[in-house]
């Protein structure tokens, strides 16, 4: 799947089959996240990659805006180091990345960020230097992915050499 189309029709998918995810796919979306640049190049991210179905129980039960989880395949827990002031920007970039190459392998992803903070320290053993900055959930899709993306028109976001500026591209 080509770049463009994989942004075209990727959609965050919540419910996901039971087929399992292949550690070689796993592996390939890790490490699609670990390719990211980052500010400094300073590679601050830190991923755990949480396949273990009781712990893939128990993050659903920490969660407070992410109870989907619980049908994940497997699931990341991203960190970033909050001294870098750009650490948000660093983690989208990383996530995107991991999300676009599990697409471009037929795996479908979400992410949440609402946790009980503690408990999450507590059960991943996650360091207090360290944000925990979203979770992302993946599996195969539980059904054929129906509906168009939601997008307000190109128009509507982008500008031509001047903020209000409408696009001349044609
Ligand atoms: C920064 C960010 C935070 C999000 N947090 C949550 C969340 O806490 N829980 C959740 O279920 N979805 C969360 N989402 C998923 C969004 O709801 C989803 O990306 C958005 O609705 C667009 O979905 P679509 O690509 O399928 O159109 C989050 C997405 C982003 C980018």
């Amino acid at each position: 799947m080509d770049v463009m189309e994989a942004i075209r029709t990727r959609l965050d998918i919540k419910e996901y089959s039971n087929e399992p995810v292949s550690n070689e796919v796993k592996r390939e979306i890790l490490d699609a996240g670990r390719m990211s640049s980052s500010g400094f190049n300073a590679q601050h991210w830190r991923f755990i990659l949480v396949d273990d179905k009781d712990k893939i129980g128990r993050l659903a039960e920490i969660s407070i805006t992410g109870k989907w989880v619980a049908g994940a395949s497997f699931a990341v827990i991203l960190l970033t180091d909050p001294s870098y002031p750009f650490h948000v920007i660093d983690a989208g970039r990383a996530l995107t990345n991991m999300q676009l190459a599990a697409w471009s392998r037929g795996v479908a992803s979400s992410i949440f960020t609402g946790y009980d903070e503690a408990a999450m320290r507590r059960e991943f053993g996650i360091p207090n230097n360290l944000a925990i900055t979203a979770v992302i959930g993946f599996g195969y899709p539980a059904r054929r992915i129906k509906g168009r993306k939601n997008r307000k028109p190109l128009n509507e976001v982008a500008f031509h050499n001047h903020y209000g500026s409408p696009l001349r591209l044609d």
